[in-house]
């Protein structure tokens, strides 16, 4: 079994031979295109698309997966009018479907596992953890809107999503949304509208109102920009890259109430500090794993090293080590750590990254890829620090400085400088360094001798400051108020 352990699976008494059999029936259905996993906009008596493009799998590019019908103008429109004119589902309903829905993510294990594998290329490790958020988001808002007294929501609200995290992020976006009553329009990201018209399916088979939620697939910038210029749209909830929320603010400056909520999740420079007081066996995991598991394709993924001079002859080498034993493969095989990037851009990108590193003298190591999908190698960049990195690189690259004991303070104040907070981790055994550090570094989510991934819905908030984003925090307290009316009426007996 590989580093980060698919044996999780186990852990949730899924029987992998059922996922593994799954996994065998969607091969022999890939022969019968009828049977794909299909996508397309969810309004009522929408034709069958005959130009729907075929969908392959990211490591596997000879496996088909799915047929996708982006939606048209016309469906955009239609959209609109549906849900301008629907009422919002009670809210005793609402809330019931869905829980009801958290119920029917986990009948569906083996198949909502195959589709993040097929369609995203996640491991069967982080399809589990991923199921299991999206079963938090919904089990947790819903929990959270029963303690709401003011649940007016704002109408109709457009919630856009990335494709690293294609059923939790959406599904959490989604389902915040729904539970103050507001009516939403879902558009997923490009590369993954197979998962999120699944998940919409069953949210319809929970009991969500077809005329409060509508999928919308197709391209950002197309549907984006026709939804975001409508003066019907209330609120928009976006997660992705931070040019694409910048171009969002924009639109809705131009074009929507000038009151119009956007809560905006989006990337990071994120920066772990490893000083001369760590654990090296410790520092080593938790490096690794903040660093290249989901093939670095997180938000929240470590992004740049600072290890202490003194300590620094010693982790380099182990933590080069530590990557020789990372194995990378089709995402169907349990041993799997890591899998492809989303497609042939992510991977050109990333790798021509690395290759201008190479030439440039500053590679430590990169290990060798699989071919027969877009897979890159995790790679190690020699750097001097933060202010080296241009923009967030979205893939197994962690960045590796050498810093001097007397420097500590001026590493924080370039981190801070960077503009963007997202995640922070440090590993030391200094208190006084520990608690300091808490107070001054500029970022939404700190984490302390362990690894700096995977956020936990309802213990550990997630969201960023600054250019990482707006809040407030996914799967915090305080994220749903944003989805209602500010309170108006106000009396006394
Ligand atoms: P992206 O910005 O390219 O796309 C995100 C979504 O925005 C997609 O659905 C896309 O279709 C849509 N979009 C694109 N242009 C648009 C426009 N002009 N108007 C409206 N919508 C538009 O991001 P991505 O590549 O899908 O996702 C990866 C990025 O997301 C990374 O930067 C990552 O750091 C970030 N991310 C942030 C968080 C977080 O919680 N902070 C979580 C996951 C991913
Ligand atoms: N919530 C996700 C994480 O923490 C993005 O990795």
């Amino acid at each position: 079994v590989g580093l980060f352990g698919t044996s999780r699976a186990n852990s949730l008494g899924v029987d992998l031979n059922d996922v593994l059999a799954l996994d065998t029936l969607n091969s022999q259905r890939a022969l019968w295109a009828d049977h794909l996993w299909q996508a397309a906009a969810t309004l009522p008596n929408a034709p069958s698309d005959p130009t729907a493009q075929l969908r392959f799998n990211p490591a596997n590019l000879t496996q088909a997966v799915g047929r996708v019908s982006d939606a048209t103008k016309h469906q955009v429109d239609a959209a609109l009018d549906l849900l301008e004119k629907a009422s919002p589902m009670a809210k005793a309903d609402r809330l019931q479907a869905l829980r009801i829905t958290a119920d029917l993510f986990e009948s569906h294990y083996p198949e909502l596992f195959a589709l993040l594998a097929r369609e995203a290329g996640k491991t069967l490790a982080d399809a589990v953890g991923e199921v299991r958020e999206a079963i938090d988001f919904l089990r947790y808002y819903a929990d959270q809107a029963e303690l709401q007294t003011n649940d007016a929501g704002l109408g109709l609200v457009v919630c856009i999503s990335p494709w690293n995290f294609p059923l939790a992020i959406f599904v959490g976006q989604v389902a915040a949304a729904l539970a103050m009553g507001n009516r939403v329009i879902a558009k997923p990201a490009e590369q993954t509208p197979l998962i999120a018209a699944r998940a919409v399916e069953l949210m319809y088979d929970a009991g969500i109102a077809r005329d409060n939620l509508v999928l919308l697939p197709g391209s950002g910038v197309e549907i984006g920009t026709r939804l975001l210029s409508d003066a019907r749209i209330k609120g928009v909830c976006f997660t992705g890259s931070t040019g694409t929320a910048q171009i969002i603010h924009k639109n809705i400056a131009a074009h929507l109430d000038t009151s119009t909520p956007l809560v905006a999740e989006t990337g990071g420079l994120n920066a772990m500090i490893v000083d001369s007081t760590a654990l090296p066996e410790q520092a080593v995991r938790d490096i690794v794993a903040s660093g290249f598991q989901s093939a670095g394709q997180r938000c929240s993924a470590l992004r740049i090293l600072y290890i202490q001079e003194d300590i620094a002859d010693k982790v380099i080498p182990m933590l080069a080590g530590a990557m020789d034993l990372l194995i990378l493969d089709d995402c169907w095989q349990t041993t799997t750590d890591i899998g492809p990037l989303i497609d042939a851009a992510a991977q050109n990108k990333v790798q021509n990254y690395i290759d201008q590193q190479k030439s440039a003298g500053n590679l430590i190591k990169q290990l060798r890829a699989p071919s027969g999908g877009y897979f890159v190698g995790p790679a190690l960049i020699r750097v001097s620090g933060i202010a080296d990195l241009g923009e967030e690189i979205f893939g197994p690259v962690v960045h590796v400085a050498r810093f001097k004991a007397e420097d500590y303070g001026s590493i924080i104040d370039a981190i801070n400088a960077s503009g963007y907070g997202l995640t922070f981790c440090l590993h030391s055994r200094i208190e006084q360094r520990i608690a300091q550090t808490c107070r001054s570094i500029h970022v939404g989510n700190t984490y302390i001798n362990r690894n700096q991934i995977g956020a936990v819905v309802g213990s550990q908030p997630f969201g960023g400051e600054g250019l990482s984003g707006t809040g407030p925090k996914a799967g915090g307290p305080h994220y749903l108020a944003t989805f209602a009316q500010p309170s108006r009426v106000f009396g006394a007996q």
